[in-house]
């Protein structure tokens, strides 16, 4: 029975059985809702009381086992904790279907073997150091501060929202994705951990880069993981312990240099400091084709008015580090 201060609720929902229907449909419930109910309850009472077939995943309902991760009104996050009414009064109606970047196995339920094969590849457990064993009768020896380091990482809940909302993922399957960065930094960061110094040289060449920093992650994250920050502190790590060795990081500190040098980008200078001459050699095509569009590409940059105020800020930054 609807209560005295239910609204109406249209919920389309995605529906899809591969290898029986031709493709994806809509199919639209006109419920009646408390603006509290959560959209995990309206699609549990739709499977009730009205469409027995529809398929999804859920357990805890209280936004802790992470298993109804879906995309509501074109956002990934959890169905349990996002309730019926902000969506109304925002889009007049809930349209909800399967998380993103992982294939559909029936209606809201997807497979999700590549984002656990991508948690498994960063092994996330501790490798003990053998140089440094662990005191015996102390289990866990790390300082407040220390334990600090982890920032919010061990409060994901593996929901794969971020991997669902994350555009490099969708780009580049070699991507390994939010969360399982987010987990390799937790365990970078953990000076039990014997390998971090090859956890850092590996993940370089293992996808690190591909990082849009769209930030698209840290809005999804349930539990304020802020992924997209902590694979900014892996990048840093990473060039601290091994310089900047291949394309992702040289971009990224030839950017810091080429700007500091004008307060404007040389975009063509940023090309050789990211490939080196020899590696330009191959993107000449796609260079010309840019330059004939805009020729002022080739151009050295002018000096920016204002660029010694640029300059006091990157001396602030980093006073040890030459112009
Ligand atoms: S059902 Fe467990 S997080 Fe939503």
């Amino acid at each position: 029975m609807p209560t005295a201060s239910a609204i109406p609720v249209p919920l389309e929902v995605y529906r899809f059985q591969p290898g029986v229907d031709a493709k994806p449909s809509y199919r639209r419930y006109e419920l009646e809702l408390s603006p509290h109910t959560p959209v995990l309850s309206a699609l549990l009472k739709v499977r009730a009381e009205v469409d027995p077939t529809l398929s999804l995943r859920y357990s805890c309902r209280s936004a802790i086992c992470g298993s109804c991760a879906m995309r509501i009104n074109s956002k990934s996050r959890l169905a349990c904790e996002t309730p019926v009414g902000p969506e109304i009064e925002r889009h007049g109606r809930i349209v909800v279907e399967p998380m993103a970047n992982q294939p559909v196995i029936r209606d809201l339920v997807v497979d999700q073997a590549s984002f656990w094969k991508e948690y498994e590849r960063i092994e996330p457990h501790l490798k003990p150091d053998p140089l440094h064993p662990m005191p015996e009768g102390r289990p866990n020896p790390m300082t407040p501060a220390e334990v600090e380091r982890f920032h919010d990482t061990p409060r994901c809940i593996a929901c794969a929202a971020c991997y669902s909302a994350c555009p490099a993922v969708a780009a580049d399957p070699a991507f390994p994705g939010p969360m399982a960065l987010a987990k390799l930094y937790r365990f970078v960061v953990d000076p039990r951990d014997g390998a971090h110094q090859d956890r850092l040289v590996r993940i370089q060449t293992e996808g690190l880069w591909l990082c849009l920093r769209c930030h698209l992650c840290t809005e999804a994250c349930p539990k304020d993981v802020r992924p997209s920050e902590r694979i900014r502190d892996l990048k840093e790590m990473a060039i601290a312990a091994q310089g900047a060795t291949e394309h992702g990081s040289r971009h990224a500190v030839g950017f810091k240099t080429n700007i500091r040098a004008a307060g404007t980008l040389n975009e063509s200078r940023l090309v050789r400091q990211t490939f080196g001459v020899v590696g330009m050699l191959p993107q000449l095509p796609h260079g010309l084709a840019i330059w004939r569009k805009k020729p002022e590409v080739a151009k050295r940059p002018r000096p920016i008015e204002g660029a010694d105020e640029l300059e006091k800020i990157y001396e602030a930054l980093d006073p040890e580090e030459p112009r």
